[in-house]
């Protein structure tokens, strides 16, 4: 029985009052704990987020500015006064915003740069967004004692099944620190042993990717040397008696950096370790699926993450890709664990839109079209300078016939004068990469076309002021 002062109508009004002070202050509380948990978009299979917020905030308040449209911050920039890093300019623009053209500055269109793709990574910045603790994946070896994640090379092979352009089918898959790593380790791989006796000759078709030559003449070993050019090869006046083709290991890289030509070995009886750096639909119309015994791949030029630094080999022969496998192993220990999670999540984010409106092949192929198309016209005008001659052709991927857009354009000077053509477009503010290089005539220089928008329009400008004066010229020469 309850106590009978509880029941006068001023004991009630003191309880009434009581309840509603609980009630108000439970309401006050779960508004306070309900404005301090994430909302609903930062809960993430029932738990919600706690460490990954903070990085998660610093990328996203780096990556909001806009340094004027010509220039990024990152996070690892140099760290102004503000305590933030700072913006960092494309060639030719400057100040702290990157507002500020710099005044007959010298263009480059020397490095085969990916930045034409920065673009749309920015267009996909949540499905390429990755986030991890600081104790992800610290030992040596990933899933099952492994040095390669099984998912990314899962994804990997599915990417080559829905573009058609490889048979990962029947195939070794070894992973390298870029591509440049893998160079190395299949040439070891296909080296003769150090205690055989013999060696073998690298060769490669001109004009050719230089990296081959540099790669092996800086490590010249016992097992391999630098041969030059398969034109000797190929007419039989290379060589000595005791060199058959069987010692000889031919580079071949399809579409050819720098002219795009699709390739195949030449040296019969070679091993060929074929390059597909740019047998993507970006750059290249796919005609079939690429099946060699060894081909090259990398993820520079597939999705422009060059910074990343990994590349992929797929190798029928499993004695040649356990050899490639253990060079790797001797240099690096297998490619950066942390480069293979950002590689999955990019791989991943490709094979979602194939074929969708956000597929990275056909927006990478609408910006290198535009590109060769401009550059055409520029060039058509003159009778000083010429590019290489690309038709258009089926591509498999799209289904389609598609205009030439080439990752590199082949210039070639064509005066009696200009024997140098580097050096003559030097002289007009361009910076291009002499065909010296590729073991070419410095009559040839290479164009790069993967660098990002403003290089491409400052590129233009000045190729458009070199031809403008080359017309003047001639119509001054015309009317004298
Ligand atoms: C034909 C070719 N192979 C390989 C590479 C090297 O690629 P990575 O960035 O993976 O070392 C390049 C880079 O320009 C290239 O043009």
């Amino acid at each position: 029985m309850e106590p009978a002062a509880s029941r006068t109508p001023g004991a009630l009004g003191l309880q009434l009052l009581l309840c509603s002070s609980l009630l108000l202050n439970a309401f006050l509380v779960a508004r306070h704990l309900l404005s301090a948990s994430p909302p609903p978009s930062e809960l993430l299979g029932g738990g919600s987020l706690s460490w990954a917020l903070r990085a998660a905030r610093e990328a996203e308040s780096v990556a909001v500015t806009g340094c004027s449209g010509h220039g990024r911050v990152f996070l690892d920039g140099i760290v102004g006064e503000d305590g933030r890093p700072g913006c960092e300019c494309n060639t030719c623009f400057q100040g702290a915003d990157c507002s500020v053209r710099t005044p007959d500055c010298t263009v480059n269109a020397d490095s085969g740069d990916p930045m034409f793709l920065e673009p749309y990574w920015m267009r996909h910045a949540e499905a390429s967004a990755v986030v991890f603790s600081g104790w992800h994946r610290m030992s040596y070896r990933a899933t099952n004692g492994l040095f390669q994640s099984v998912e990314l090379e899962r994804s990997i092979e599915r990417l080559h099944r829905a573009v058609g352009n490889a048979v990962p089918d029947g195939k070794h898959m070894v992973f390298g620190t870029g591509s440049v790593q893998l160079i190395s380790a299949l040439v070891y791989a296909l080296s003769p042993d150090s205690n055989s006796g013999s060696s073998a000759s690298v060769v490669a078709t001109a004009p050719y990717y230089p990296a081959y030559r540099t790669g092996i003449v800086l490590f010249d070993s016992r097992e391999n040397h630098w041969e030059g050019n398969t034109a000797r090869w190929a007419n039989g006046t290379a060589g000595n008696s005791t060199k058959k083709n069987e010692d000889v290991i031919e580079f071949v890289t399809s579409p050819n950096n720098p002219d795009a030509v699709l390739r195949r070995p030449v040296v019969g009886g070679a091993s060929a370790i074929v390059d597909h750096a740019y047998y993507w639909p970006h750059f290249t119309h796919i005609p079939a699926p690429a099946d060699e015994d060894v081909m090259l791949f990398t993820v520079s030029k597939l999705s422009g993450h060059a910074s990343s630094r990994f590349g992929w080999a797929l190798i029928r022969d499993e004695k040649v890709a356990q050899r490639a496998k253990d060079y790797i192993m001797q240099n690096t220990m297998g490619a950066s664990r942390d480069t293979q999670l950002r590689m999955l999540t990019i791989i991943n984010a490709i094979l979602a839109n194939l074929h969708g409106e956000e597929d990275i092949f056909a927006f990478g192929q609408d910006v290198m079209t535009a590109k060769w198309r401009r550059l055409n016209a520029v060039v058509s005008r003159s009778r000083r300078i010429s590019l290489q001659k690309i038709p258009p052709q089926y591509c498999t991927y799209f289904g389609n016939i598609r205009e030439p857009s080439p990752a590199y354009a082949w210039m070639k000077c064509e005066m009696e004068e200009d024997g140098d053509c580097y050096e003559m477009l030097l002289k007009a503010k361009i910076v291009t990469r002499s065909g010296i290089w590729n073991d070419a005539s410095s009559r040839y220089t290479r164009i790069s076309l993967l660098k990002s928008q403003d290089d491409f329009d400052l590129l233009l400008e000045r190729l458009t002021e070199l031809v403008d004066a080359e017309m003047d010229t001639t119509s001054a020469s015309n009317s004298m």
